[in-house]
């Protein structure tokens, strides 16, 4: 039995409210909160990049023991600091891991993470006395007043993958769906994102049910054998858009139960926003969070995962006995509680601010407001320097 034995997520501590972003660009705010589903979006300082998030994530739920453990370090990601060295490469020293480990980071939009994850547990399943370690780590950005600037967000997970895992076990059979696509990509030359916003809806709701067929006709497994699903989240009424269709002739309880769990789902995306390759797991953490799941051991969850471009993968897991002890809840809503509401104009400007890109040495200015653990402290002749 391999899967997730413990799990966490960092998100930079400002954030833009979504009402005063609304107001800012003349829109009805109910369009954001009703309509998009979205109260709060993490902004990050220029401190904060996907080293330091996935750092940051990953930090509190690692032992002296498992550094020693750790074989493999995955690192999804698609906004990445480097063309060619891996983020992974700085997370394995910012955290310390032993030197022998292989570290990388792997690309397909939203959906690497789960990449990650396919390939951790594999590894762990012929290694059952190692371990590794998976990141999600993404800015989301696609630019001041634009359709998508609603959905954007920043944030990281991180998940330590072993045997006998404390919170959940992932199932062996797993279906997943490419197809060349232009729903949602983001060209070398651009540091924001180009989408269509319409046609990428239709792509995950379609990419949802054709997997969905497949995996029910591949694994025998029917709705009523899941107990909740957790999905990639863009925004918190994407999900529910690929599931209703799902619940039309299903038995009314069961289809009210997992859209009561999907529910519980969105809590910290609707205040997060949109963390890209993390997104699926923050859902899953949302979840098991909630006091008011009626969530046991053994209770099955379902897992949709999309990255636009675009690959799709359905898997599942089954909760282990006394997983609610091994989650950082208490941790994790202090971390959201604590961050701190930005005007427009610091937004703005927060958005606006890049890294030197001369061969010179600049400290970077880490605001006030940026108390986390890991913070990028220089550019060194292009090099990154982080501070701890
Ligand atoms: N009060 C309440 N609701 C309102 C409203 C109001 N005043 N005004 C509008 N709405 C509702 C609309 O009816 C609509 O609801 P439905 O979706 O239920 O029909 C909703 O608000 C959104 O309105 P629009 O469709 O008019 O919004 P938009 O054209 O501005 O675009 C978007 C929305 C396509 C999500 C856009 O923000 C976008 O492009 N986002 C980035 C792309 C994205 O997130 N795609 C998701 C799938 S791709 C993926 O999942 C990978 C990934 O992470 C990027």
């Amino acid at each position: 039995m391999v899967g997730i034995d413990k799990i966490n997520f960092y998100t930079p501590n400002t954030y833009i409210d979504l009402v005063t972003l609304a107001e800012a660009r003349g829109i009805d705010p109910d369009k954001f909160i009703i309509g998009i589903g979205q109260s709060k979006m993490s902004v990050p300082p220029i401190s904060q990049d996907t080293v330091t998030m996935g750092a940051n994530a990953a930090f509190p739920i690692l032992e002296k023991a498992d550094l020693e453990l750790i074989d493999l370090i995955v690192v999804g990601t698609e906004s990445g600091i480097d063309e060619s060295k891996s983020v992974g490469t700085f997370i394995h020293d910012l955290l310390g891991v032993q030197p022998f480990a292989k570290a990388v980071e792997i690309k397909q939009a939203c959906y690497g993470a789960t990449a990650g994850l396919m390939m951790a547990v594999d590894y762990v399943r012929l290694h059952p006395d190692r371990k590794a370690l998976v990141i999600g780590s993404d800015i989301s950005r696609y630019g001041l007043a634009t359709s998508g600037e609603v959905t954007q967000g920043a944030g990281a997970i991180a998940m330590v993958i072993s045997s006998n895992p404390r919170i959940l076990e992932i199932e062996g059979e797993t279906v997943a769906l490419t197809q060349n696509i232009f729903d949602f990509w983001r060209p070398n030359y651009s540091d924001t994102a180009i989408v269509d916003g319409k046609f990428s809806n239709e792509a995950y709701i379609s990419s949802f049910h054709t997997l969905w067929e497949e995996f029910m006709r591949r694994t025998e497994l029917k709705l009523s054998d899941f107990d909740a699903f957790c999905f990639h989240m863009p925004y918190t009424k994407m999900g529910k858009k690929a599931l209703l269709p799902i619940l039309e002739n299903e038995d009314k309880d069961l289809a009210n139960q997992l859209i009561f769990n999907y529910d519980l789902g969105t809590h910290y995306t609707r205040h997060i926003g949109n963390i890209y390759t993390g997104s699926l797991y923050l859902s899953l953490m949302s979840l098991l969070n909630n006091p008011d799941h009626k969530l046991t051991a053994k209770s099955r969850i379902g897992f949709f995962s999309y990255g636009s471009g675009a690959v799709a993968e359905i898997f599942s897991g089954v909760l282990v006995p006394g997983f609610e002890k091994h989650l950082l809840k208490k941790e994790q809503e202090e971390h959201l509680e604590s961050r701190i509401s930005l005007s427009i104009d610091e937004y703005e400007a927060l958005f606006n601010e890049t890294i030197p890109k001369d061969d010179g040495i600049h400290t970077i200015n880490r605001s006030k407001t940026d108390n986390s653990l890991f913070y990028l402290k220089e550019i060194n002749e292009h090099k990154r320097i982080y501070g701890k």
